[in-house]
């Protein structure tokens, strides 16, 4: 068995159109194979294939119902306001803990109908999760692999707990939508609701989490292109999210396995090989991006590939995610035009994730 790495941005599209021949039900998060324990709390549709993979899809998609979401776009407004407002009466801020991480917690979590007394627990067990191990968010003590079992049943058992009181008592949170949630007759199973609900936690938040701090790291290094945006917000936004999503691809790698011998883009590959899809890579193909390393927050067409391949998997939360980080953009220049960077970040230790952990900042809220 080999590893291969693809980094050209149409073998990347090649591979996500041909889930027949490029399976993710061996396993699509990590570069490793994992073991079968990991399937009880990690094999939600990211690791399915189909058929399973489209009958759940098609539930959950039911559940993100555009309903759902349009109630939730005014809030993602009003807590963007509430976050950076809380971070600009600290003064000096750590960009991460103060803004990048609460706000998508707090978006996730509201969605989801997560009670406030759970939250800090949510974020500590999905930190672990995406840490690719870094020593940071895993204790010294203790083996990576055990570290990501234990935070995967902690929760996979809070989801439990939660499904079973939203089946007695209904709500209007995403969790009671999954319960309810119904396609040709079937319903989703308590196991297969939590190993979702263990997706969305992590999904649904480090990745958001990453995009703003990576975002506003870019902009301060691109000055410019950072005021011009400031200058005429509503008109650029729909190009600039993008851009920031190309420039910073906080999703760096998934995988995928060969299903049978077969070619890709004249390379041989055996059933059983690992590919693994690098669009932090892709994102800069100067086949397809025009001076791929310069960051144009006018770009179009932008053809990015930080939401996945074109295929099965794409991610179902791209839209809540665009909308969380124009959001968090439109409050952090209207109430703290005078952010300033005070020093460097700290880079997460991980192949799979782009992300910062740290990276501190002075916050002058208006007068
Ligand atoms: C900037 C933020 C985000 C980035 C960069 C991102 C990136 C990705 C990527 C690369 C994939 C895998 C595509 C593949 O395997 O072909 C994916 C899948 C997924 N994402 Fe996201 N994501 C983000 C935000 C979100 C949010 C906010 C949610 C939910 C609330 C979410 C939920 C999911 C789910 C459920 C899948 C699995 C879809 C499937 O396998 O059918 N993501 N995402």
């Amino acid at each position: 068995m080999q590893h291969h790495l693809t980094v050209r941005h149409g073998d990347i599209i090649e591979v996500s159109r041909r889930p027949a021949d490029f399976c993710s039900g061996q396993g699509a998060l990590w570069v490793n194979d994992l073991s079968p324990e990991f399937n009880e709390f990690f094999g939600s549709i990211i690791n399915l294939d189909s058929p399973r993979h489209l009958q759940l899809r098609r539930i959950v998609a039911a559940a993100f119902t555009p309903r759902t979401l349009r109630r939730l776009d005014y809030d993602i407004q009003r807590t963007a306001a509430a976050t950076v407002a809380a971070a600009a009466l600290r003064g000096d801020i750590d960009i991460v803990a103060d803004l990048a991480a609460p706000f998508p917690l707090t978006v996730i979590c509201d969605l989801v109908g997560i009670p406030e007394s759970h939250r800090a627990s949510v974020q500590t067990v999905s930190n672990v999760i995406v840490s690719g191990g870094d020593p940071d968010f895993v204790p010294h003590q203790q083996d990576p692999v055990n570290a990501f079992l234990d935070a995967g049943a902690s929760l996979a058992d809070l989801a439990t707990d939660l499904a079973e009181q939203r089946r007695r008592r209904p709500t209007d949170d995403l969790l009671t939508a999954l319960v309810q949630a119904e396609v040709d007759g079937i319903h989703l199973t308590t196991r297969e609701i939590s190993s979702f609900f263990v997706l969305l936690a992590f999904a649904g938040q480090e990745t958001t989490r990453n995009a703003i701090s990576l975002g506003i790291w870019t902009l301060h290094n691109n000055r410019h292109a950072r005021d011009a945006w400031v200058a005429d917000f509503e008109r650029m936004h729909p190009t600039a999210v993008d851009e920031i999503l190309r420039y910073t691809t906080p999703v760096a790698t998934m995988r995928r396995t060969a299903t049978r011998d077969t070619t890709l883009n004249g390379h041989r590959l055996a059933k059983g090989d690992k590919i693994l899809l690098f669009y932090a890579a892709a994102n800069r193909d100067e086949q397809v991006f025009r001076e791929p390393d310069r960051l144009d927050l006018t770009r179009a067409p932008n053809s990015h590939l930080a939401f996945g391949g074109p295929g099965p998997h794409f991610c179902l939360g791209a839209q809540l995610a665009r909308a969380e980080i124009i959001a968090i953009f439109r409050e952090a220049f209207r109430q703290l035009p005078e952010l300033t960077i005070t020093g460097e970040p700290e880079f997460l230790r991980s192949i799979s994730v782009n992300g910062i952990k740290r990276l501190s900042a002075r916050a002058r809220p208006l007068p």
